[in-house]
């Protein structure tokens, strides 16, 4: 393992009704308070009448910034960065899924700061002070409910970047299962395709003696493959919709990249996609994630012969270490599909056309990934791989 720090400061609310949390939460945050959600999913299932209603119980002013897009964009969160400064907002409520999360991590940042919340994004400005802010979740996805980070879409430079500060954890998360009854079949799927993604993220690393971080990947992989058919055959189950919510916190609050360097390229590819296409996030990650297993296979047989006997359970008899693992990663594309996950750029319309603009914008920061570090060669056999 790499020597490593662990700190996670948010506090959990997860369960059946645990919005019941929320008014001693807010009760010590002050009276002038913004909440930020969405399109309007919040005000169908109910959360929106749940979280008003505490608000008026404590009388507090509260204020709010709607129309947080898919994949945010930085005009909201410099609506939001305005609007913060104007009303004196004291505390931040984000209610939706991570898009507005994230999208509140910026405003929380940005109401901190005297330039523009840009330069916080590009790391131009450091970030120094944030907003507090708390969060109900609605979808089960990014992690960002227990994270610091942030993924910001600049539509007029078509730039999406990560961005993140110790800053920016939220205070407390409500996790409600419930609340995510009325995510959409496709939304469902895309979920738990980033989910498993944040798992690989993490699960192809070279850091030597990893095995409890391996085996709580492989738990999580293991248990979304066997959940995700049984949740798409009844949306509306609360043992499913909890056990994906709980995987989906999971995945990406620290627990399963502590003491490893985890690889992170196949997320940077997929946000170039996003940004020139403004596909899902979860969709994107379906095509390319196998692509990019298949491209570094050489770099680690060993690491997926393990993915493939220990997740999908490949027989291994009388095959060499690339030929289980690529029975892993076709294993892995079977399963996408099943479950109605797109398979190539082509499903979102994307031809060869834009594969070089993409590749410019992934490279922006120069090479990336630690399982392999890719050039812009390799970025752009993966797309084509993807086409
Ligand atoms: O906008 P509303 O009306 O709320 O509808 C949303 C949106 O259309 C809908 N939705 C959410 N909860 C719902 C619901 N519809 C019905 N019932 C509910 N309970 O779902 C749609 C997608 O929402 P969004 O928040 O965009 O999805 P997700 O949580 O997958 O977030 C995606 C964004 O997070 C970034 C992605 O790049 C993308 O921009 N990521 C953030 C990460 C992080 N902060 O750690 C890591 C991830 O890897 C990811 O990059
Ligand atoms: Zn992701």
């Amino acid at each position: 393992m790499n020597r490593f720090s662990f700190y996670n400061p948010t506090r959990l609310y997860f369960g059946k009704g645990t919005l019941d949390k929320l008014k001693g939460e807010l009760a010590h945050r002050g009276k002038n308070i913004l909440l930020v959600y969405g399109g309007g999913s919040i005000k169908r299932n109910g959360v929106y009448d749940g979280i008003t209603a505490v608000f008026r119980e404590l009388g507090v002013t509260a204020h709010e910034l709607s129309g947080v897009e898919p994949n945010p964009r930085l005009s909201t969160v410099r609506e939001g960065v305005e609007l913060c400064k104007r009303e004196r907002i004291d505390f931040i409520l984000a209610a939706g899924g991570g898009s507005v999360i994230d999208c509140v991590k910026a405003i929380a940042a940005g109401a901190c700061y005297d330039g523009d919340a840009w330069d916080l994004i590009t790391f131009k400005a450091p970030v120094k002070a944030a907003l507090p802010f708390g969060t109900v979740l609605t979808l089960a996805a990014t992690g960002s409910e227990m994270n610091t980070s942030s993924v910001i879409t600049n539509w007029e430079t078509q730039e999406k970047l990560g961005w993140g500060s110790p800053f920016v954890y939220p205070q407390f998360s409500i996790l409600d299962p419930e609340f995510t009854y009325s995510v959409p079949r496709d939304q469902t799927i895309y979920g738990m395709v980033d989910i498993m993604s944040h798992v690989f993220e993490s699960y192809f690393n070279h850091t030597a003696n990893t095995p409890v971080q391996d085996g709580f990947c492989e738990t999580l992989l293991r248990t979304v493959i066997e959940t995700a058919p049984k949740l798409l055959e009844q949306l509306d189950r609360f043992e499913h919709r909890e056990t994906i919510l709980y995987c989906g916190t999971m995945a990406l609050n620290g627990m399963v990249s502590m003491g490893l360097t985890g690889d992170w390229a196949t997320h940077n590819i997929e946000h170039a996609v996003s940004a020139v296409h403004d596909i899902p996030h979860g969709g994107g990650l379906a095509i390319l994630f196998p692509s990019w297993m298949e491209h570094v296979l050489d770099e680690g047989p060993a690491k997926f012969r393990r993915f493939a006997v220990n997740v999908f359970g490949i027989d291994p008899a009388g095959k060499s270490d690339r030929e289980i693992g690529l029975e892993g990663i076709q294993a892995l594309r079977a399963f996408w599909t099943s479950i109605g996950a797109p398979a190539r750029l082509a499903d979102y319309g994307i031809d060869d056309s834009t594969v070089e603009t993409m590749a410019d914008k992934a490279m922006a920061g120069g090479p990336f990934g630690n399982f392999k570090k890719l050039d812009r060669e390799d970025v752009l056999a993966i797309y084509r791989r993807s086409l």
